[in-house]
Formats: structure tokens, sequence, C-alpha cells
């Protein structure tokens, strides 16, 4: 059968059968989709993530986790621009002493000699442990999640780290774990509204965030947007499925008004096919000073990144915006997460 016959068929069963390849053992192995954790893994992600950082306080505990992993390799094949989830991803690997490779340029390696993306991955996947991807196309980290499932002899985990528009399942990690720190005297996830900001049409991050909060009890969802920018029909099926309320909305204020988490994300014009985004004034969604008297007490403020002009800068000030604590919080979770995969998180609790 032809490869992308065979991968498609894949792809359908995976979705509708909960996508069993893509774990060994009962156990999550590659990390392709937000759909694919529940509250305990979510949850057990979040302890190990607060450990690892506890340790990581002092010399002795970084000597300690730079022992956990120290007999593994990875890969970051990053062929669509990345500066957090490269480097988070990056320093979470040296923080538990994997040793890293990386390719950022698909003209540097072999693929512009037409070697396949196929071939390409199975060739990572003789010199490596573990496999982080970041790509333009939608579903490349499944695919080469299956060619290393099903050809490949060397069963190597795949991380997606960012998949064309379609999901950021590690950047929806971080952002849950960002949001769990901040309400953890406030309820944590359930019973809280979420506004989503931005070009929801194309970004990634707010689909995959949507998928992870919609697991909790009496969750609800504000998409503000321009309506040519509006969340995707699948998305708004998923919470529909769910009797998950949700509104679609073009005015910001009315959007934000009573929330209890903001989720600003920018313009994806990297995916315009003829610079049509150029036709819609986004600036009436910028988060500014003047909007902060319509945020409640407790609300908390956050983005991603990389920013524009999204959330102005005299925002970073106010206690409520958390987006550098995300980024931090970032290479946390994906530490805790790559230990996870490989499953040694016992032995950080064997640290005293
Ligand atoms: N949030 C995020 O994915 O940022 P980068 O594109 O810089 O990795």
């Amino acid at each position: 059968m032809h490869l992308a016959d065979t991968w498609h068929q894949f792809h359908t069963q995976a979705i509708t059968n909960k996508l069993p390849l893509f774990t060994h053992h009962n156990r999550l192995f590659d990390i392709l989709y937000a759909q694919q954790f529940d509250q305990s893994t979510l949850s057990q992600l979040f302890t190990i993530a607060d450990r690892i950082r506890a340790i990581a306080k002092t010399e002795r505990g970084m000597r300690y986790l730079k022992e956990l992993l120290n007999d593994k390799r990875a890969m970051l094949f990053f062929v669509q621009p990345s500066t957090r989830t490269f480097m988070s991803f990056l320093n979470a690997c040296h923080i538990l002493g994997i040793q890293t490779s990386e390719i950022r340029d698909a003209s540097t390696s072999s693929e512009i000699k037409g070697e396949s993306p196929e071939d390409s991955i199975r060739t990572f996947s003789s010199y490596v442990d573990l496999i982080i991807t970041r790509h333009h196309d939608e579903g490349f980290a499944e695919k080469a999640a299956w060619v290393l499932n099903v050809q490949g002899k060397r069963k190597v985990p795949v991380i997606n780290g960012g998949s064309g528009k379609d999901q950021h399942p590690t950047q929806a990690l971080l952002d849950m774990y960002t949001i769990n720190r901040a309400f953890k005297d406030h309820g944590a996830f359930s019973g809280k509204t979420y506004a989503m900001i931005g070009d929801l049409k194309r970004g990634r991050t707010v689909r995959s965030l949507t998928q992870l909060l919609a697991l909790y009890k009496d969750v609800s969802f504000r998409f503000i947007s321009p309506k040519e920018y509006t969340i995707g029909q699948d998305i708004q099926q998923f919470l529909n499925d769910r009797k998950i309320p949700f509104t679609l909305t073009d005015s910001l204020e009315k959007g934000i008004k009573g929330a209890d988490a903001i989720y600003a994300t920018r313009l994806q014009d990297e995916y315009d096919v003829n610079n049509e985004s150029k036709h819609t004034d986004f600036s009436s969604f910028h988060l500014t000073e003047k909007h902060l008297p319509l945020l409640k007490e407790h609300c908390i403020i956050m983005h991603p990144f990389p920013r524009r002009n999204e959330i102005s800068i005299e925002i970073d000030k106010d206690p409520r915006a958390l987006y550098w604590k995300q980024a931090r919080n970032g290479m946390w979770i994906r530490a805790a997460l790559i230990l996870y995969l490989f499953g040694r998180e016992d032995r950080i609790a064997l640290y005293t």
C-alpha cells in the first residue's frame, strides 16, 4: 500500500480508537495531540515538574538531575522557527543530562538532496533515543511517530513541538501547569471562564489548550476574534459534543469582562496565502492598560509568545500577567514530560 494512504487510514483509526499505537504498556509514548492527556496524567506531570524545579534549586540537586537520563540522546528537528519551545526543550534535556543534536534548517540536511521526511526520521532514530519536532505541516509529528512505530525497527518516541495550524500539545501542557499554579488557592481549573483572543482560526496553541481545559468540570469559553478568524468548526463541535458552553464574539471588552483567564495570541500571518490578513484590523483585539479595570481581581493574563502588540508592555508589571512565568514553566514541564516518557520519574522521589 502507498505510504500516505496507509498513514491516512492509520490517522483516522488513531483518532477514533483513542490513539492506541501511541502508548506502550498503558503509558504515553509519543506526544502528538492534546487529546492524549487525561486529568490523572496532567496531575502526575505537574507533580513531577514541581519536584524537578525544587531539586534544581541547589548545586547538589542539579548534579542529581543530570544523572537521571545521562545515558540518553535526543534530536531536536525544528524546521519551523521557534525560540521558547526549542530553548526550553534543549535546556530540559540538559537539566536531565541528555545529550542533544539538532537540525533547524531543512536546507542543511539531506532533504535538500531529495530525501523523504520519512527516511530522514528513520535516519534520526538510528542515532538518538528521543525525537522532538517543530514543523509547518499539520500531522508531521504523527506521521513521524507512525513511521517509527510501524516501519522502523527502533521505536523512538516522538514529541510534537508544534505542527502547522493544528496542535501544540506541550505548549498546552505548560499553559495548564501555569494555570494550575496560579489557581491553586482558587479552585484550580474547574468552574472558570477562559477568554481566548486573536487569530483563533490558525492559532494551534488555543486549539490544544481548549481541549485540555475541557477535561475539567463547569468550564466555559469565550472566543474573541474578528469574524473571519474565529475558532475552527472542529473545536466548536468538540465543545458542543461535551455540552461545554462557549460564545464567539468580536468585542474584546465584552469577552474579557468577568473572565477568570485571558489567553491572548498573535496573528498567524506566516500561513497567509496572499497577504490576506493585511485586510483585517486586529488593533481592537489588543489588550492595553485601559482594559485592566474590566478584569476580575484574580483574573490571569497569558500569552504563548512571541507577542507583537497583543498585550502592551505596561501590563507586564501587573501581578496578574503570567506570560514570563509561562516561558520558564515550559522548561520544567517539558523536563517532567521527558522523564515520564523514559519511565524514570520514580527516581526523583528518591532524592533527599
Ligand atoms: N510559544 C511558542 O511556541 O513559542 P516559540 O514559537 O518561540 O517556540
